[in-house]
């Protein structure tokens, strides 16, 4: 894993979407996967600014999001495809139908689960997957058990994200209790990856994604086994 160290969160955001940048610029019909919560706000910042100056063109891009909540209508502020059209696809040029974020109103949601990881093989798989990290080193919505699941799956979220999540609601009760998440199998199929993580509450979580220990308890450290991940943090998630 290869590690960069940043002073801030700016300067983290801004190194995560030089690399984005660089590879929609080699890559302009690339597939991106993406993420959402608040760690990469400042990154998507940087890439609709980009956009907007001419610099990357998002038109051949297609995208898959690591998750959803469920059941959550899309218009609801706090669904992820509402975040994801109003911290990026609402401010570049790419083409809304080929950006996916599993749908949290599907009535067969093993099925949409199913449907999901057939249209990323379809796509030719994730080239380059930008991922955060929970407190509990979850991953997506894969969060730490005995057992987890290899692709996309409907999952029960811990009380642990359901509290760190509450902070997005209007209350605790408001938070799902479910979500559709990519599994481990499916991220760790992404050719080429982008962890960020910042501020000292990380901290655990990025020191155990160092050490030389691999458990389905920290979903995070399964990360270990792939040959092209890029942790990008900054000082307080690095040294606590
Ligand atoms: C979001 C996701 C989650 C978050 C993680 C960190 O799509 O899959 O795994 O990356 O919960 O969230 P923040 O960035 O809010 O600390």
């Amino acid at each position: 894993m290869r590690v960069i160290v940043c002073e801030n969160y700016e300067e983290m955001s801004k190194a995560g979407a030089r690399i984005f940048a660089a590879h929609v610029l080699l890559y302009p019909e690339a597939v991106l996967g993406l993420a959402t919560g608040s760690t990469p706000v400042g990154l998507y910042r940087e890439l609709c600014r980009m956009c907007k100056a001419g610099e990357i063109d998002f038109s051949g891009i297609t995208t898959f999001n690591l998750d959803e909540y469920y059941p959550i209508s899309p218009e609801n502020p706090q669904s992820y495809r509402y975040f994801m059209n109003e911290n990026l696809f609402d401010h570049v040029n790419i083409d809304k139908s080929r950006t996916h974020v599993p749908s949290g109103m599907a009535t067969d949601p093993a099925a949409e689960c199913a449907g999901y990881d057939r249209q990323i093989r379809a796509a030719g798989g994730i080239d380059l997957q930008l991922l955060g990290i929970g407190l509990n080193g979850h991953i997506g919505f894969n969060e730490p058990d005995g057992i987890l699941t290899t692709g996309t799956h409907v999952t029960a979220l811990t009380e642990s994200t359901i509290e760190a999540n509450s902070r997005f609601f209007d209350s605790r009760e408001e938070v799902p209790t479910r979500a559709l998440t990519m599994g481990m199998e499916t991220i760790l199929h992404a050719r080429k990856i982008v962890l960020l993580a910042n501020g000292t509450a990380k901290h655990p979580a990025v020191k155990q994604l160092l050490d030389n220990t691999i458990t389905t308890h920290m979903p995070a450290t399964l990360l270990k086994v792939h040959p092209d991940v890029t942790l990008i943090c900054d000082r307080e998630a690095y040294e606590g």
